[in-house]
């Protein structure tokens, strides 16, 4: 399957998407040295240091109704998880699918779909990985809740051995959860998490949910154990807090 390889793009997710409105194949990947428009979740915008992360993107056209879609981001979350702590760093997931290292962020991911009321099209799945950067070079915001893999390992990690680890990993995990649904990704999500058991405190719009993160439940929902309740989080920000 093709990979398409650019030195600048402004996002590889929107190259992908093109690629994808143009027929595309499931498995084509986009990747690119440098970003110049990285975007993050939630409309923020998402920085990589050209020529020491990696950013690329994963077209997708999963046999899955649109509802399910969702579960695709948490299979690449767990895919990403193992791919780090086989290049040597303890990561874990921050609920839905920031990878963390000591509650810093080392990578995200951000899902996006074209779908009918009951096909998908295609799925994009973009991927920041912070692989090389120092800690000096982040922009001062993101220094105390930024960090890297060569950060975290103490030495340089090579960007093309990783990208093809990660790529491994997310093909394994993406045919499971093809055959065997979303039960064993649960599982693994839930081995490889950060957030389950902390107290947490998690952003909806304009109200604000302190609590016990206690599981996710069999759609991926964050479950919030509160004063008030146990309350089901579908999307939000989470912030942990010890
Ligand atoms: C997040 O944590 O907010 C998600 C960040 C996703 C960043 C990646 S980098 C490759 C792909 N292209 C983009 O513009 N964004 C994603």
């Amino acid at each position: 399957r093709p990979l398409h390889y650019f030195e600048e793009v402004g996002s590889t997710s929107d190259v992908a998407k093109q690629l994808a409105e143009e027929g595309a194949e499931h498995g084509e990947v986009v990747v690119a040295e440098a970003q110049t428009a990285g975007r993050g979740r939630r409309g923020r915008s998402w920085f990589s240091a050209a020529g020491r992360n990696l950013a690329f993107s994963v077209i997708l056209r999963p046999d899955l109704p649109p509802q399910r879609a969702s579960e695709l981001t948490l299979v690449a979350s767990v895919a990403l998880c193992q791919a780090v702590r086989d290049a040597g760093v303890e990561a874990g997931i921050k609920w839905p699918n920031d990878l963390v290292y000591q509650d810093r962020k080392l990578a995200g991911i951000l899902t996006e779909m074209e779908a009918e009321a009951d096909r998908v099209h295609w799925v994009v799945l973009g991927v920041g990985v912070n692989v090389n950067v120092r800690e000096a070079e982040l922009p001062e915001d993101l220094r105390p809740i930024a960090t890297s893999l060569a950060e975290a390992r103490g030495e340089p990690v090579p960007r093309a051995l990783f990208l093809a680890a990660a790529l491994t990993r997310l093909e394994e995990w993406l045919d499971r959860h093809a055959e065997e649904g979303f039960g064993p990704i649960r599982a693994a999500w839930r081995d490889f998490s950060d957030t389950l058991g902390r107290e947490v405190s998690v952003r909806l719009g304009d109200r604000e949910l302190v609590g016990t993160a206690e599981d996710i439940d069999d759609a991926g929902a964050l479950l919030v154990r509160t004063g008030g309740g146990l309350e089901r989080v579908l999307s939000g920000d989470v912030q942990l807090l010890r």
